[in-house]
């Protein structure tokens, strides 16, 4: 595999962009919006230039990264030569199953469709392709670039083949890829979002405030953010959305998303990317 694109130009989508670039791959970045992919392409610089000054990578592998990525807004031209597609787009259903169908026909019959999905069931993407075999998971953890783990979730129909391309894949990322089956929230949401649901309650209930929470879990669990500032990181309406998969999927109230982080969201306190959410970015 030599040739990617990525879809979708936000967090998620310039951070594996810039991470199979900075290992060689020709990586097509495509956007609907051209205004995005240029902020894309000026945060992958700004994020390079961060790690030359941290000694990580010299000013030689920036520029060829930078020059390994071409931007696209143009779905079908941007994905018609390429092995493999990693999707990361918004977390919405319909938009997904949208872009997979499309991707079923504009693609390689023998490239991998993945997704970087956080939440959404493999295999309901992979349905409405033509080529189960060929879909799968390759979830990201943000910053890309800095986080080691890829979380590659098999669907019912994912081959082995597929799954051991993916898995080889990832760590000539220098990943560490970790195989799990498609079950609501996959392994790493399953146990974060609880703990997250949970610091959210006993904030909610009064037994802590926010820093006093995150103080806890920092300094007495070695977390290197505590659970609401993560929140706050990933996104509050990240955190609901996924929180209501696992309570609709299991349909269990444990999963059940506290009060206060549906009042937060729907007042549109969503953490850093709002300016506001357990704490005040503005
Ligand atoms: N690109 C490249 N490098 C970056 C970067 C980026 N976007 N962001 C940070 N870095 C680098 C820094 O240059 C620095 O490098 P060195 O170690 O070489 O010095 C290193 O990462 C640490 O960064 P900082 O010193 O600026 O800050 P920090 O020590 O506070 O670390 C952090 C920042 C890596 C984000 C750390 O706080 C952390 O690990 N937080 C938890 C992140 C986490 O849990 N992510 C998973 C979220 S869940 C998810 O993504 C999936 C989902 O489905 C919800």
């Amino acid at each position: 595999m030599k040739n990617i694109a990525v879809i979708g130009s936000g967090t998620m989508g310039n951070g594996i962009a810039h991470t199979f670039a900075q290992f060689g791959y020709q990586v097509n970045l495509i956007d609907i919006n051209i205004d995005a992919l240029g902020r894309a392409i000026a945060t992958i610089t700004k994020n390079l230039e961060r790690q030359v000054a941290k000694g990580a990578i010299t000013e030689e592998l920036k520029a060829q990264t930078l020059s390994n990525i071409t931007t696209h807004t143009n779905l079908q031209s941007g994905v018609e030569d390429v092995d493999l597609i990693v999707e990361a787009a918004t977390e919405n259903i319909e938009l997904k199953l949208k872009i997979f169908k499309d991707l079923d026909q504009f693609a390689k019959p023998e490239a991998i469709l993945a997704s970087n999905t956080s939440s959404i069931s493999i295999t309901q993407i992979a349905a409405v392709t033509n080529r189960g075999d060929k879909v799968i998971g390759m979830h990201f953890m943000n910053p890309v670039p800095v986080m080691k783990l890829v979380e590659v979730i098999r669907g019912y129909a994912t081959s082995n083949e597929t799954t051991q391309s993916v898995m080889e894949l990832s760590q000539k990322l220098d990943k560490m890829p970790v195989e799990v089956n498609d079950y609501p929230g996959f392994v790493a949401n399953r146990i974060l979002m609880p703990m997250i649901n949970e610091a959210i309650y006993t904030l909610y209930e009064g037994v802590a405030g926010v820093q006093e929470i995150d103080t806890v879990m920092k300094l007495g669990m070695a977390h290197p953010m505590g659970p609401l500032q993560l929140a706050d990181f990933i996104g509050l309406d990240v955190c609901l959305a996924i929180l209501n998969v696992l309570y609709q999927g299991f349909g269990n109230p444990k999963y059940a998303p506290c009060p206060l982080l549906v009042n937060m969201v729907t007042a549109g306190k969503k953490g850093i990317k709002s300016g506001e959410g357990f704490y005040d970015y503005s």
